[in-house]
């Protein structure tokens, strides 16, 4: 039986492990490292955040999730792509109810963003947050 989410330690493990994963993934690797370039400790910070705030409650993120991603070349492929991995990792770490919801936020937030890029695409880049 493996723990569930609990803390932020959790919450960084999770992270640190998806991304490391990104970074030498042939497909996302190099999209991701071309954008993010030496910034990966600030993204890093970041995305701890991001889940702090969805998984445990705690307001840390005040960003905008989807705004850095609407001009990236990025389609269906890649998306399900990203949910693959994400869920491995998760599920190679963690298991139980917030585990679930990382998985569950994950693919809502990757459908998401696929739609709006798409539309995106679809009107000629007229800007949309
Ligand atoms: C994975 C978890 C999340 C999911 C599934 C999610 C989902 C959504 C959805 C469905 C929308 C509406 C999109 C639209 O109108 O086109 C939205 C908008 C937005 N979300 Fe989230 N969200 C998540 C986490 C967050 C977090 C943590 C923040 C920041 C604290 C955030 C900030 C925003 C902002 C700023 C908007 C744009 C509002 C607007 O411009 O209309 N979201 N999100
Ligand atoms: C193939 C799909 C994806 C790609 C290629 C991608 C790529 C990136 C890159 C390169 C950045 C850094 C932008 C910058 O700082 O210049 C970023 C930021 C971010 N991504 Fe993604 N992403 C993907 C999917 C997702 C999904 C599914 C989520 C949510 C579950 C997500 C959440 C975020 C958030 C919250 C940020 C930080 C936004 C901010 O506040 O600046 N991304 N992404």
């Amino acid at each position: 039986m493996k723990p569930d989410i609990q803390h932020l330690d959790d919450i960084k493990i999770l992270v640190d492990k998806f991304y490391d994963r990104i970074q030498r993934d042939e497909l996302l690797g190099p999209i991701f490292n071309g954008i993010i370039q030496n910034r990966w400790p600030e993204h890093l910070e970041k995305m701890y955040r991001f889940w702090q705030t969805v998984l445990l409650e705690e307001h840390t993120y005040y960003g905008s999730p989807f705004p850095p991603h609407a001009k990236m070349p990025i389609n269906k492929t890649h998306f399900d792509h990203w949910i693959g991995l994400f869920s491995k990792t998760v599920d190679e770490l963690y298991e139980g109810e917030k585990a679930e919801k990382a998985k569950w936020q994950g693919e809502r937030m990757a459908s998401m963003f696929q739609f709006k890029i798409a539309y995106y695409q679809e009107n000629n880049f007229k800007p949309l947050t």
